[in-house]
């Protein structure tokens, strides 16, 4: 049998650049050795308000990104969070099994929940459904960014601890992250994280941003004074991300690159750095407008969510006889 990849994105803004190094480019490699299934969070996504139609828009752009880098419905299961009951039904039952406390230590939550009047509860129990989606399909491999490591340490607590008390269910998944690219920073502030809900749009490179706006963005990205390309994330962060960006893109080692621009300052650098991410990113978007507009889109979900269902729906009968709820079910 072959192994199991889960991995998600909230259809939550426009994708960055972080998304794409950190996770949507790894998602290709693992579709002809792995059982794949690469979800759209949309049930994540509503632990903050969302306008009704700019979500459902955003969801659908999302599945057109997914076919547009590559993901093959023939070989990967591509489908909607809400559109399998499971997710949520599995969840409610994690959560019973996950304390409190557990949630309220997670950075994520403390960052999106700090100074904020009026917070859901499903930021809290956002952690519970995670696990539950990478739980319901017996996953081996969960490829995502860095920050995400927290989340999928909880995952493999909760379901080490579900075995031991109700009945061995769940296998205990194991985290993978890019060797670069990991953790892409802001292009204004180097320090922080890049993410889709910065306010500054000059932070974050978009995947639907046109070449042009590539390119102005990259070259005002901050760096330093020294104008030595040399990686030292302490000292000179900026400098640093742009060149593991580089490296990710390139598949050149960071070592490699500093030979290459030593004696040249940042201007060359980053004219090429911004070449480079706009080729990677211009076919893509020339096939997700392709994939946008076709009715292809809506059969692919369909059949994603009916085949997830399927599997889905066995590991949430284990965990419900597990747990004594309802009459026993095969
Ligand atoms: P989300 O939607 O915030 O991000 C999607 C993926 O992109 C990665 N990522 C980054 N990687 C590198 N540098 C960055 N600056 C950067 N920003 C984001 C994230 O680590 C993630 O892999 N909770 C998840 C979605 C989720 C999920 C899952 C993931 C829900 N269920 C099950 C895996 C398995 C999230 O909010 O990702």
């Amino acid at each position: 049998m072959k192994k199991v990849i889960f991995s998600g994105i909230q259809p939550s803004g426009d994708l960055t650049l972080g998304n794409y190094i950190g996770a949507l480019k790894q998602f290709g490699q693992f579709q002809d050795e792995y059982d794949c299934y690469y979800c759209i969070v949309d049930e994540h996504a509503i632990t903050v308000p969302q306008d009704r139609l700019k979500l459902r828009q955003q969801t659908r752009s999302l599945a057109a990104l997914y076919l547009a880098v590559g993901l093959d419905p023939a070989k990967s299961t591509l489908f909607i969070q809400s559109e399998v009951a499971a997710h949520a039904q599995a969840a409610w039952i994690l959560q019973c099994n996950i304390y409190i406390g557990e949630l309220e230590r997670m950075t994520q939550f403390k960052d999106k929940s700090a100074g904020k009047a009026g917070v859901s509860t499903g930021l809290l129990t956002y952690p519970p459904l995670m696990a539950a989606d990478i739980l319901l399909y017996q996953t081996d491999l969960v490829p995502v960014g860095e920050d995400q490591k927290q989340h999928i340490e909880l995952t493999r607590d909760v379901a080490e601890r579900f075995n031991k008390k109700h009945n061995e269910v769940f296998k205990i998944p194991e985290i993978y992250v890019p060797k670069q690219g990991a953790r892409v920073m802001s292009l204004q502030e180097p320090t922080k994280k890049m993410s889709k809900s910065d306010e500054n749009r000059k932070s974050a490179i978009y995947l639907l941003d046109p070449p042009n706006t590539i390119i102005k963005k990259i070259k005002s990205a901050v760096t330093d004074s020294e104008g030595i390309v040399k990686y030292d994330k302490e000292n000179k962060p900026g400098i640093s991300n742009l060149l593991s960006i580089y490296s990710a893109l390139t598949d050149r080692s960071i070592a490699e690159l500093e030979n290459a621009y030593d004696g040249k300052g940042y201007g060359d650098f980053k004219a090429d750095l911004a070449e480079i991410v706009a080729a990677e990113l211009t076919p893509i978007q020339e096939r997700y407008h392709a994939f946008l507009a076709s009715k292809e889109l809506d059969t692919i979900l369909d059949e994603g969510a009916e085949k997830a269902a399927r599997v889905a729906n066995k590991t949430l009968h284990k965990m419900e006889n597990a747990m004594g709820l309802g009459r026993k079910r095969r």
